[in-house]
């Protein structure tokens, strides 16, 4: 067992370690620049899951496993140090606002191990006096809770002391010094600080130290307290709103949070986060606009581009990892500690930690023959400095972001024509693709080759790009759009709200109506799609389309299934010159070398679905095209060579020796 420990980060993921670590009879020591500056003190305490709708399995179960423990683990702290944490298992309660809000959330996941009730208007008002008239009904979450956030690290930090745990306030890790593949030492502001074992607990600050993909995201948040004037608590449970939060305690105090800002490390509390709070806040509960502002204060939550934890084993073997809880970290701080103290101190290492790997981020270094023979491992993951890279070099990249949200692989596939579901799902696995567009008339009348299609995909790993083919006016494809959203939802994509807009009306060429396709992207993106909108490759159109919202634009190289290439390069070049959003070039690619070609131009994802599924063997293209996105990409950002009118020698000629 490792004995002596050092953790650097003293925020609850950094105590929560070393508690269990100390029950397991290690020695630990923690390392903290500034105890008061982290997420854990800024955040709201809240316990909440099934609210938060998290929709990645692997990090429900976490979560889950976590609210699980939080009695019991609270139950201890206090006991050994006499401090109250503020646990209050209290529910929380989601009101729901327009009708249009409440039929999607009809489709809100609810399971035995987390039960989750619809309430009507009625009902909800009468289960909560106070809220907004406004109010159409609502989830109530009954495992969700709550703990005292500041009141819990203070508990925390306290019991671990009691246990025996140094802790070293003030001390900043400069660097995790590295000899032979493991930690030698921390560099520090006291000079170099030694250990059998460390661990990385520093929250939104971990890239500073480690080239991980962790980032700040700014939460603005403000506190107000009931009036003395009533006797009782009016609210006895969190409510959970869009984009606003309501967090009572029973000190009388009430958290109204948070922004999600992505400006970096800027600091302080701007008018329009904290009008934004007050607005959304006395929406939903009116009679907050009469109580006392105590507080405003803001913090940074670690985000991960999946946002999800990095936890476990680092590349050096002395070195565990354990940030990026990113919104739940207060949540996940036992169940972070139990499976960070089992692998360190007794070489346990739980199943789930392997969704949660650090390695899910890196580029595999793998020859091109590695590639092809091992199609699943070479995963171009990406982060805030993706690296595409060869077996020698590493070039740095941007990650591919739609509507905010991250993708890994830069090329999209479709499920249509294929001889089978098997080979499609094959297909997709090989193709390495994250999104995989869905014609939603299609499976919604089971249209042969379409049934089935909801269970022969992973939709926790495929992000679903419900289609409007088949529609032919701008009417049919906003009502198409609506039904591909729900879709989605029923797949368990809470969020998903994207949709690739197609409005078709001619048969035989197939190609987009861009007065349509304009009209009924404006809309969607009124409705808070993500519009991703299928166009003939037309520049104009392109900038109308961004100018009204849309995600992307995507011009089309050639008619569908033609397979005839890049016929529509020059304009497609205007594009990519001028857009301020992804470009994706869709249909018309037949091979890989257009695909090629595409990318070097700097197009910054494909479409591909006829190529792959019409080909001989549809796996073995599907990886071709894969590399060949990698390929036009890393040639993209290699930088071509200008072309020259004459000759000019490989060779230079200075220094020759003439005779
Ligand atoms: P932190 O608490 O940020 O601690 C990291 C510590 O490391 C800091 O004290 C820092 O000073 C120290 N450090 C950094 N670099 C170094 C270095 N080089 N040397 C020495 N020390 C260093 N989660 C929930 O579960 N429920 C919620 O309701 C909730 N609400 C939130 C609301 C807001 C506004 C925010 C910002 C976050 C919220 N979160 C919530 C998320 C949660 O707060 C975080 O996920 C969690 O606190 C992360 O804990 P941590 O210990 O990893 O990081
Ligand atoms: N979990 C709440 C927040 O991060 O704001």
């Amino acid at each position: 067992m490792t004995r002596d420990v050092v953790i650097i980060g003293g925020g609850v993921i950094g105590l929560a370690i070393a508690w269990e670590l100390k029950l397991r009879g290690a020695d630990v020591t923690v390392l903290c620049r500034d105890f008061a500056t982290g997420a854990s003190h800024a955040a709201a305490g809240m316990l909440a899951p099934d609210a938060e709708n998290i929709s990645n399995g692997a990090m429900l179960s976490l979560c889950w496993r976590s609210r699980a423990l939080y009695g019991e683990w609270t139950r201890k702290v206090e006991e050994i140090t006499g401090l109250n944490t503020g646990y209050w298992p209290c529910g929380i309660l989601s009101p729901i606002f327009s009708q249009q809000e409440q039929s999607y959330t009809y489709l809100s996941p609810s399971s035995r191990e987390s039960p989750a009730f619809w309430l009507d208007a009625e009902v909800i008002k009468q289960y909560q006096p106070g809220l907004s008239e406004d109010v159409v009904g609502g989830w109530w979450y009954p495992e969700d809770g709550q703990v005292d956030n500041q009141a819990l690290t203070q508990a925390l930090r306290t019991g671990a002391m009691t246990l025996g745990v140094e802790f070293k306030d003030g001390v900043k890790v400069e660097a995790i010094a590295q000899h032979q593949g493991k930690v030698a030492g921390l560099q520090t502001n006291l000079g170099l600080i030694q250990a059998d074992h460390y661990v990385l607990a520093t929250g939104a600050w971990a890239n500073e130290l480690l080239p991980i993909p962790v980032q700040p995201r700014k939460g603005q948040m403000l506190r107000v307290r009931v009036p003395e004037s009533i006797a009782e608590l009016p609210l006895t449970r969190v409510l959970f709103g869009q984009n606003i939060y309501i967090v009572p305690r029973r000190d009388r105090s009430i958290i109204i949070g948070a922004t999600s800002e992505n400006v970096g490390f800027t600091p302080h509390n701007t008018p329009a986060g904290i009008q934004n709070l007050l607005q959304g806040a006395t929406r939903l509960y009116p009679a907050l606009q009469n109580y006392n502002i105590e507080e405003f204060w803001w913090g940074f939550r670690p985000a991960t581009p999946d946002e999800l934890p990095i936890l476990g084993a680092s590349h050096c073997p002395n070195l565990t990892l354990a940030t990026g809880h990113y919104r739940n970290g207060i949540l996940l701080a036992p169940i972070t500690g139990k499976l960070i103290a089992d692998l360190i101190s007794e070489e346990k290492t739980d199943p789930l930690l392997a969704d949660f790997h650090y390695s899910r981020f890196q580029v595999q270094s793998s020859t091109t023959t590695q590639m092809l023979t091992h199609p699943a491992n070479f995963t171009n993951g990406h982060h805030n400095h993706l690296s595409l890279s060869t077996s020698e070099e590493t070039i740095p990249d941007s990650q591919l972001i739609i509507a905010g949200k991250a993708f890994k692989s830069r090329l999209m596939t479709g499920t249509g024509k294929y001889r089978s579901i098997e080979e499609m799902q094959r297909s997709v696995a090989s193709s390495g693709c994250q999104i995989v567009t869905v014609a939603v008339r299609r499976v919604q009348t089971k249209a042969p080759g379409h049934e089935g299609l909801a269970e022969a995909l992973d939709w926790q790993k495929i992000w679903m790009l419900p289609n409007t083919a088949g529609c032919q006016t701008a009417e049919e494809a906003i009502r198409v759009a609506r039904l591909g959203r729900e879709m989605a939802k029923l797949l368990g994509q809470e969020d998903n709200n994207f949709v690739k807009l197609e409005v078709i009306p001619d048969p035989k060429y197939l190609l987009p109506d861009p007065i349509g396709t304009l009209q009924a992207a404006e809309q969607l993106v009124k409705e808070g799609f993500a519009v991703l909108p299928y166009i003939n490759a037309d520049p104009m159109l392109a900038k109308r389309l961004e100018e009204v919202g849309t995600a992307t634009v995507m011009p089309l190289a050639a008619p569908i299934g033609s397979g005839q290439g890049l016929k529509t390069l020059a304009n497609i070049q205007i594009i990519i010159e001028n857009a301020k959003v992804p470009v994706v070039v869709d249909a018309g690619i037949g091979a890989p070398s257009e695909a090629a070609q595409a990318m070097e131009l700097g197009a910054d994802a494909l479409l591909i679905n006829s190529a792959i599924a019409l080909a001989q063997n549809p796996p073995a293209m599907a990886q071709a095209m894969k590399l060949a996105a990698i390929a036009g990409r890393l040639a993209y950002l290699a930088g071509r060579m200008p072309m020259k009118e004459y000759a000019s020698p490989s060779s230079p000629l200075t220094g020759t020796i003439s005779a």
